[in-house]
């Protein structure tokens, strides 16, 4: 038997690096599928392979790797064997042997969630082979859990909508609110190519909010309001004061210093070819922009992003979280 864990991925469109500090942000999940195939195996041993990055590792059950293939393969799969591990430890009963293929659509690095796609769908599907079908609460609780192992402080924002998909808003650790809209916001994103770590972003944010608290406090007090605001526009259908919004989150966010030239340059080319609004995504310094568009501006758009060296994806709303499915043979 074998199942698979899908999961969307994901983009925040207001609050990001804000909502690690206590404010609200909201999210959507998006139709770019990662999946995550796994089957028993006979031997205890726990295998791992990544169709895209073209790694593979086989470890022991107590983590020792005895087979290591392609650039990176240790540390790129050592997450997903904690996750796997730790899923099987609180859920089901260890001891078992599993295989492990990871076939995601997300850029790695580039803001779209693409390990907490990976985590959150590895969590399900691991589950799921061992006849437990997780509720999203526990696995989104697993997900954040290891998330919080490896990068000190996040918001856990990328788990939580990867989790539940559709469109949320999120604080302190848990969904707040399923926002109901009239049509799903339609959105071109731009990828810089430009990777970064968003944990160092989010220490940079840090680092000022400890320096100098009262300009940090005023900026996220306005980025509060934003988000606000932004959920009211959102339940009403009202684009263009949602992307409105959305320049104005840019301009916090190029005050905190999580911009870049890059990601400046394709979100003005966005808005000179009749985007209604504009920001970076995610961690920033480098990944993915969103530009909000009606049905006209659309192409346009995402020729103008292009034109400014950007890669376009699609971003569909994805109404579904994760999800697992068994695979008789
Ligand atoms: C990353 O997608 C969003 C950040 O706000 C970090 C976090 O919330 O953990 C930058």
């Amino acid at each position: 038997m074998k199942v698979i864990g899908r999961s969307p991925a994901k983009v925040i469109l207001f609050g990001e690096h804000f909502v690690v500090n206590g404010n609200t942000a909201i999210s959507m999940a998006i139709d770019l599928p990662t999946q995550v195939i796994v089957e028993d195996l006979s031997n205890k041993s726990i295998h791992i392979s990544s169709d895209n990055l073209g790694v593979t590792a086989t470890f022991s059950r107590d983590g020792k790797t005895t087979q290591v293939l392609g650039p990176n393969a240790e540390s790129i799969l050592r997450p997903v064997f904690e996750t796997a591990s730790f899923t099987m430890r609180k859920f089901c009963s260890a001891g078992r042997g599993m295989k492990i293929r990871i076939a995601s659509s997300v850029p790695v690095g580039m803001g779209l969630g693409s390990s907490a796609a990976t985590a959150v769908a590895t969590v399900a599907a691991t589950a799921a082979l061992q006849g437990k079908h997780l509720a999203k609460d526990d696995i989104f609780d697993a997900a954040y859990t290891l998330e919080k192992l490896v990068h000190g402080r996040p918001s856990g924002i990328d788990q939580a909508t990867i989790t539940h998909g559709g469109l949320i808003m999120y604080s302190n650790g848990k969904v707040d609110d399923k926002l109901n809209v009239p049509e799903p916001p339609r959105f071109i994103i731009g990828n810089t190519g430009k990777g970064r770590s968003t944990g160092e972003l989010v220490a940079k944010v840090t680092k000022l909010r400890q320096e100098s608290g009262a300009t940090y406090a005023s900026i996220a007090s306005e980025a509060q309001e934003i988000a606000e605001k932004a959920s009211r526009a959102l339940r009403i259908g009202d684009q263009r004061a949602v992307g409105g919004l959305m320049n104005q989150n840019q301009r916090l966010l190029e005050m905190v210093g999580v911009s870049s030239p890059e990601l400046e340059a394709l979100i003005l080319a966005a808005r000179g070819a009749g985007a209604l609004g504009a920001k970076l995504t995610g961690g920033g310094g480098g990944g993915c922009m969103i530009a909000l568009v009606d049905q006209q501006a659309s192409t346009r758009v995402a020729r103008h992003i292009e034109e400014a060296g950007g890669q376009v994806i699609e971003g569909k709303f994805s109404a579904d979280g994760v999800q697992s499915f068994i695979q008789e043979e």
